[in-house]
């Protein structure tokens, strides 16, 4: 039997690219950049499975105009907002993602930008390393205490709980929980958490807030002008989950007018590209796009895009289907 043609847009990790060539016609996009649209149409219609990361927009226009030969889309990453789903849907193309194996570096993540920028750690850092540090005094580079604060968790999935359990049993945090359906006690117990109805319910309960629900149209621009007024004055904001969540015109306006007191950001709407009014907004702490960024979680999301691409070829239900 001929073996299927996949393409992988970015490189991945030495050990799974290598699995990939054991079991697979690999074709690698030995360049490593980003594919546009008629790149990935093309491919579309050239491949039997397509690997795609965060950076390939497989929007409706991918998938339209002519057959397509693509079965599967074994997505590396567990967010999908990057592919129409329902284009993929109707033009009969199974979709995956890697959840589980990245929630513990995400949330290492959240957490990082969440002491640093209550802590100040950037702005500290900048100052040391640009030779402006004039020695320890009492009121230099004065922080928000992090311990026994609370910590507001929108989306409360694998990434939300793995947040939860190191704000709760690490810092003493008291957690609040807004998720789009009715958590089970057990779950809220464990973390000493209590669910509200809606994340306006949240914001003004909060010290920090914590973004961990899915990115996509349902939920672009979640946090606006109005709810970041919802929220403490003294408060931060901690985003890890998609760009698209923020408005980012409202977040920096909200930081120099000091609505809010700070931001941490590990995602952004149009990425590579950081607004320049966010760069150059107070109090924040920006991140490339770490969450997952750890040599073991790289390797675990890419061999878990094996099994899903490798169940669908040998005519199994690949385990983490989400079309
Ligand atoms: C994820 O897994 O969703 C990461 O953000 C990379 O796409």
């Amino acid at each position: 039997m001929t073996r299927p043609k996949i393409l992988v847009t970015r490189r991945w990790p030495e050990a799974v690219e290598r699995k990939l060539a054991e079991d697979f016609d690999l074709h690698l996009n030995t360049p490593d950049t980003p594919l546009g649209e008629e790149a990935l149409r093309a491919a579309m219609r050239d491949y039997d499975a397509i690997l795609p990361t965060v950076t390939d927009r497989l929007s409706a226009a991918v998938f339209a105009g002519g057959a397509v030969r693509t079965k599967i889309l074994a997505n590396y990453g567990v967010g999908f907002s990057h592919i129409d789903t329902e284009a993929a849907r109707a033009a009969g193309v199974v979709v995956t993602n890697t959840p589980d194996v990245l929630s513990d570096c995400t949330a290492d993540i959240a957490m990082t930008l969440l002491l640093s920028v209550a802590r100040r750690a950037g702005e500290g850092e900048r100052e040391l390393r640009e030779g402006r540090w004039a020695g320890w005094r009492p009121t230099h580079l004065i922080g928000t205490k992090v311990t026994g604060a609370t910590l507001g968790i929108i989306g409360f999935g694998r990434i939300g709980q793995a947040v939860a359990q190191r704000a709760h049993f690490g810092f003493g945090m008291r957690i609040v929980v807004q998720n789009r359906s009715r958590v089970a006690e057990e779950t809220l117990a464990r973390y000493g958490a209590v669910q509200v109805g809606s994340v306006d319910e949240l914001l003004p309960l909060c010290d920090f807030v914590s973004l961990h629900c899915p990115g996509g149209a349902a939920n672009r621009h979640l946090i606006d002008a109005r709810r970041l007024g919802l929220m403490r004055k003294g408060a931060f904001l901690v985003n890890t989950a998609r760009g698209e969540v923020v408005d980012e015109t409202a977040l920096a306006a909200a930081l120099r007018a000091g609505t809010i007191a700070g931001a941490g950001l590990d995602v952004f709407d149009r990425e590579p590209h950081v607004p320049d009014d966010l760069l150059s907004a107070p109090n924040t702490v920006l991140l490339p796009h770490l969450g997952s960024a750890s040599r073991a979680t790289r390797e675990a999301m890419g061999f878990r895009a094996v099994e899903n691409l490798t169940a669908f070829f040998e005519g199994r239900p690949p385990r983490d289907r989400v079309v």
